[in-house]
């Protein structure tokens, strides 16, 4: 068993409502489950368990009596206009069902970088969406993280034309999603800190020679091509786009160590059915 992002029991209040939107995602699901691990009451909300943060549907509801929110929901559509759209109706929405129910602490899951990638729509709408946080009266800590692990195959395929997956050689640090939700869940049961950390991998990669590692792990026949103008969901990349500063968290899980654990269980997955934490290509 790998070592993961550990929780410090000392840090842990006692036991607390925590509703976890988009609680049944891929960070979502295994943050629900520590939570609970930990003894605390955590409503696992979305649009599949009735509440939808941009209908408003079930969630004053949701956080009726709630001490914290976290906010680990992602946009159905990444298409520029679509994901500003989300990102805004539903900060708007759960800020303000939060300042109703008298929430005491705020957490969002965003990405290292977004600040210096806004030409990118998906970047422009995750900066949009740390805005209302900070602006709003609730206080609030955003995890920025880097890309997961389980996204690698998303970013194959996004950059995928034929036969062939175009990329820049930026440098990226990925980490693994169980760190992630490690790392959220210690904060959701920690002191807001009304300021932004981060967090990463344990090791600095260049993105196409990621892809080609995944790629060849996984037999696929794709070819990376390096293209240092290559965009990345919109955007160009350099060194410092997508890594983190010198204070970042950082969870322990090797991307080797990983690809090697998670091929055979893809295997099996595809065998049978295939669950939502897959990183399946078209949910991106
Ligand atoms: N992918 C990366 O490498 C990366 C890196 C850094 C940060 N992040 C951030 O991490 C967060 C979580 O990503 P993820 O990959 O865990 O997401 P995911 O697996 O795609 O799950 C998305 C979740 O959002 C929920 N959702 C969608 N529309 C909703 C709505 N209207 N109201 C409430 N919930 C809604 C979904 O609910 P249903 O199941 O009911 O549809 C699902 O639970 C995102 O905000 C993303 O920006 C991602």
């Amino acid at each position: 068993m790998n070592a993961t992002y550990k929780i410090d029991p000392q840090r842990t209040k006692s036991a607390m409502k925590i509703v976890v939107i988009g609680g049944s995602g891929l960070i979502g699901t295994k943050l629900v489950n520590k939570l609970r691990q930990l003894g605390h009451e955590v409503v696992a909300a979305s649009p599949a368990s009735g509440v939808n943060t941009i209908t408003g549907e079930g969630l004053a509801e949701a956080l009726a009596g709630a001490q914290v929110v976290v906010d680990v929901a992602n946009s159905p559509s990444f298409e520029d206009k679509a994901v500003l759209e989300f990102f805004e109706t539903s900060g708007r929405n759960l800020l303000a069902a939060e300042a109703a129910a008298g929430v005491g602490h705020h957490i969002a899951l965003s990405v290292v970088g977004t600040d210096r990638l806004l030409a990118s729509g998906y970047f422009r709408a995750k900066m949009a969406q740390e805005n209302l946080i900070k602006a709003s009266k609730i206080p609030y800590t955003i995890l920025r993280s880097t890309q997961f692990f389980e996204f690698v195959s998303a970013i194959a395929q996004s950059a995928t034309n034929g036969q062939t997956v175009r990329l820049s050689s930026a440098l990226v640090q990925p980490v693994v999603s169980d760190d992630v939700a490690a790392a959220v869940a210690d904060i959701a049961v920690g002191e807001p800190l009304n300021g932004t950390v981060e967090l990463a991998g344990p090791e600095p990669i260049r993105l196409d020679e990621l892809v080609r590692r995944f790629l060849s792990a996984n037999r696929d026949a794709r070819q990376v091509t390096t293209d240092v103008r290559a965009l990345y969901f919109g955007t160009e990349l350099n060194d410092q786009s997508l890594t983190p500063g010198d204070n970042a968290r950082i969870g322990p899980t090797r991307f080797e160590d990983w690809l090697s654990r998670s091929i055979p269980q893809r295997q099996a997955n595809q065998a049978g059915s295939t669950p939502r934490s897959s990183g399946a290509p078209d949910r991106r």
